[in-house]
């Protein structure tokens, strides 16, 4: 690990009372021109004695605001502490997470995974414009069924056509043949650049996608192509687990890659994470930005800096070690509900690294799975699919309760 260190609370709280100090101190320092202040204090009460023992608390009271994307060109000067940690957190993660050169990608702290997404087909479709003259009707993302519905969101916010890719019913494999046709089908129809999610951890199943399968199939059939990884569910699991690079910066035909704080990480909403190869972000540079320092290239505007501070805290509390013993423990408990299941002859899909269950809806009572909160792959009509996300709060005491109900 280069940059992943584990750091006590106090060398924690040094780091952080060292960046908001040299971030603006509306108090000390009167600026006219900008819109923004600290929390109204009438109301978030800045004496509160717990406030100097948490240094995430005093960053939300200080409320920075880390507009734009830090690891490239200049950004605004307010706020150039915390910005700081913001970058700390996008090379670690590229670098000792996603098995990235050093210095190769930039990044910046998302609202979601659904922004983070939607930021990586936005690049794409830019990029596929200015480098090949593409008119948007030519240009397509592509992922499996088991993709989230975010990339529809996308399609239709950046006006291109989206496909889908069958899997596997028990193996949630890309059905290589489908994708072939589908490739066929869209050149039949006038796209001629792809842009493919593929992912690591669906969010129904948590299955793995290859890239390769993508990378090959756009090769064979001659189209220039971009790989968006997302890992917005599997990405804080899967490369710990499963130390896996093909599925990773470390792989070339790999260009991008959403990561969810709020999700694995337990960090608070608004953590979602974006990272690409250097030299992509530029695609979507809003010239139009002129009254902000720096330039513009994120989807969202201003945005908390204390979100980027919180994934950093929770990083180095836990260090790499401590965050692999984590993941560990969850596998484990994993294990312990497909052993029963197994016991059972209960049909379910795992991915081996993952910790989610997908369980057959034909094979267990339906009461059961709604009494103890399991996610169907459908709201709507009849559930095929029940799934079991082994979060930390979820215990082998709740998952045995679980199969004591399964009769
Ligand atoms: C694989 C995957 N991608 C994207 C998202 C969207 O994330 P968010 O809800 O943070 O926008 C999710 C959410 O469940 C997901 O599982």
């Amino acid at each position: 690990m280069k940059f992943w260190k584990k750091l006590s609370h106090a060398e924690q709280d040094a780091r952080v009372s060292e960046a908001l100090s040299l971030n603006i101190d509306y108090k000390q320092k009167v600026s006219l021109g900008v819109p923004a202040s600290r929390l109204d204090g009438n109301v978030f009460y800045e004496q509160a004695p717990f406030l100097k023992d948490a240094p995430l608390l005093r960053t939300y009271v200080a409320n920075p605001n880390h507009i734009g994307c830090h690891t490239l060109g200049e950004s605004e000067l307010f706020f150039e502490g915390t910005q700081q940690l913001e970058r700390e957190v996008i090379e670690l993660l590229s670098v000792d997470v996603l098995f990235a050169e050093e210095d190769s990608c930039d990044g910046y702290v998302a609202a979601g995974g659904t922004e983070a997404n939607i930021q990586a087909a936005w690049i794409y479709r830019n990029y596929f414009k200015k480098e090949y003259g593409a008119s948007y009707s030519e240009i397509a993302l592509i992922g499996s069924t088991d993709t989230h519905y975010s990339i529809t969101k996308a399609a239709n916010l950046l006006n291109i056509a989206c496909y889908q890719v069958k899997v596997g019913n028990d193996d949630r494999v890309i059905n290589e043949e489908h994708l072939n046709e589908t490739i066929t089908t869209a050149k039949e129809q006038g796209v001629k650049y792809f842009i493919a999610i593929s992912n690591m951890g669906t969010t129904m199943f948590g299955s793995i996608d290859d890239p390769d399968v993508y990378a090959n199939a756009f090769t064979k059939h001659e189209v220039p192509f971009k790989i968006h990884l997302d890992g917005a569910f599997g990405g804080f699991i899967y490369p710990v687990s499963s130390q896996d690079k093909h599925v990773s910066f470390y792989n070339k035909n790999v260009s991008s890659v959403t990561l969810d704080a709020h999700k694995m990480l337990q960090a608070p909403y608004g953590t979602g994470i974006f990272l690409c190869r250097k030299g992509l972000m530029q695609n979507v540079f809003t010239e139009e930005a002129q009254y902000v320092h720096g330039m513009d290239i994120t989807l969202s505007g201003s945005r908390s800096g204390a979100n980027a501070i919180a994934i950093w805290m929770i990083l180095v509390t836990y260090g790499p070690h401590g965050w692999f013993e984590k993941i560990n423990k969850l596998l484990n408990r994993t294990d312990w509900i497909c052993k029963q299941l197994d016991a059972r002859n209960i049909s379910y899909f795992r991915h081996p690294k993952m910790n989610i269950v997908t369980i057959k809806a034909d094979d267990i009572p339906h009461e059961a799975a709604h009494k103890h909160g399991l996610v169907p792959d459908t709201h709507g009509g009849d559930a095929h699919w029940f799934k079991i996300v082994v979060m930390d709060h979820v215990e082998v005491e709740h998952l045995e309760a679980f199969v004591n109900d399964l009769g």
